[in-house]
């Protein structure tokens, strides 16, 4: 069987999927003006910063998807993880106590200092606590270790009478990434009316479902979209597997399979990455970093965050500037996914820096 011949269905079983139902869509797309003057280009972003579930980002794609599907089969109990500072563990967090849920967080990463006159949790974490989550310090547990240790939370709370459920990193399960398909379609949609054809959409990726729900979103548009055949690139920020390319492309391979589409048979391992942007290791500032964060604030007052969407950002204004996008005779547009994530600014080790070394 063709593709033409599945997209209607795979579109519909794609929208048909069970969701929690939670945010506000579509999320906003707009023109950068002044930052697109700046670097030299023409510049839209797609606001998934602009959310409605405790500031969420990305992530409340796929927990509306993954929440959704758990509440389907009865569950009453999200175990998710993360670094002590990640979005996606506070993006479930909050879903679930939207869906009255409870919620267990395997977290990375030194605890806060809870003394008398410590800072105590900040940023993602306190919103974590606020939401009530209930916190399972893993201080250096590596990525694999936390996905085996949120699988093994799970089977102790369901030996105890709980239905409880697994999302692992990133919430980048399968099912989780196609919140990201349907984004796309939502993009579709707002491009149309935009009259905007774009030359390229730019995000920021680590564990790989943002950017495999957007390869299979790109997979059901017709040869006619604006968005058929268009370049999506993801600005790694994390370098979290030996083989990032390969891994995004599993990711994007199972979560086509969920909506009856053959991907590997369509695609053929079409993902485009960049890894010039990670620095140090993941989470570190970078100068391009900074000067991403600094220049949309103070051009358009949007938010981007050091340890991911700045990193994304960074990765488009060098793409731009090495001349492989964004030609300036053209003005050939590109989007921006903007994928939130901004409340680490929040949280000393990763916000302070960013304007103390200006004093
Ligand atoms: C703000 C933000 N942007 C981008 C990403 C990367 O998305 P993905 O994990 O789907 O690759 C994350 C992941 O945590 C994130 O929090």
């Amino acid at each position: 069987m063709v593709l033409s011949d599945r997209r209607g269905p795979t579109r519909e079983a794609l929208l048909a999927l069970p969701s929690a139902g939670l945010g506000t869509w579509p999320t906003p797309l707009h023109r950068l003006d002044r930052f697109g003057a700046a670097i030299g280009a023409e510049v839209w972003i797609k606001r998934d910063d602009v959310q409605g579930v405790a500031l969420a980002g990305n992530k409340i794609r796929k927990f509306n998807l993954v929440i959704g599907q758990a509440m389907a089969d009865g569950c009453d109990t999200l175990v998710t993880t993360g670094a002590i500072q990640s979005n996606s563990a506070r993006t479930g967090a909050s879903a679930a106590a939207a869906t009255g849920m409870d919620c267990h967080l395997v977290l990375s990463g030194e605890p806060p200092d809870t003394a008398e006159g410590g800072p105590g949790p900040t940023a993602n974490l306190l919103l974590d606590h606020l939401v009530g989550a209930t916190i399972h310090h893993a201080v250096d547990a590596s990525w694999v270790e936390l996905n085996q240790q949120v699988d093994d939370l799970v089977a102790e709370l369901n030996a105890a009478g709980r239905r409880a459920f697994a999302a692992p990193i990133g919430c980048s399960s399968p099912l989780g990434s196609l919140g990201f398909a349907r984004a796309l379609l939502e993009l579709e949609a707002q491009l149309a009316i935009a009259d905007v054809t774009p030359s390229a959409i730019v995000h920021t990726t680590t564990s790989g479902g943002t950017h495999a729900g957007l390869l299979v979103g790109r997979a059901l548009m017709a040869p006619d979209s604006r968005l058929a055949g268009v370049p999506i690139i993801g600005v790694d920020a994390g370098r979290l597997y030996d083989d990032v390319a390969a891994q995004h492309w599993a990711l994007a391979v199972e979560a086509a399979a969920l909506i009856g589409l053959d991907l590997a048979a369509d695609l053929s391992g079409d993902v485009t990455l960049v890894h010039d942007q990670v620095g140090d290791a993941y989470g570190a500032h970078t100068e391009a970093s900074t000067e991403a964060i600094e220049l949309l604030a103070r051009t358009e007052a949007v938010i981007v965050d050091p340890v991911y969407s700045a990193k994304g950002l960074a990765g488009l204004i060098a793409l731009v500037r090495s001349g492989d996008l964004g030609d300036s005779d053209s003005r050939d547009p590109i989007v921006f996914w903007h994928t939130g994530g901004y409340h680490a600014l929040f949280d000393p080790h990763h916000g302070s820096p960013l304007v103390r070394h200006r004093h």
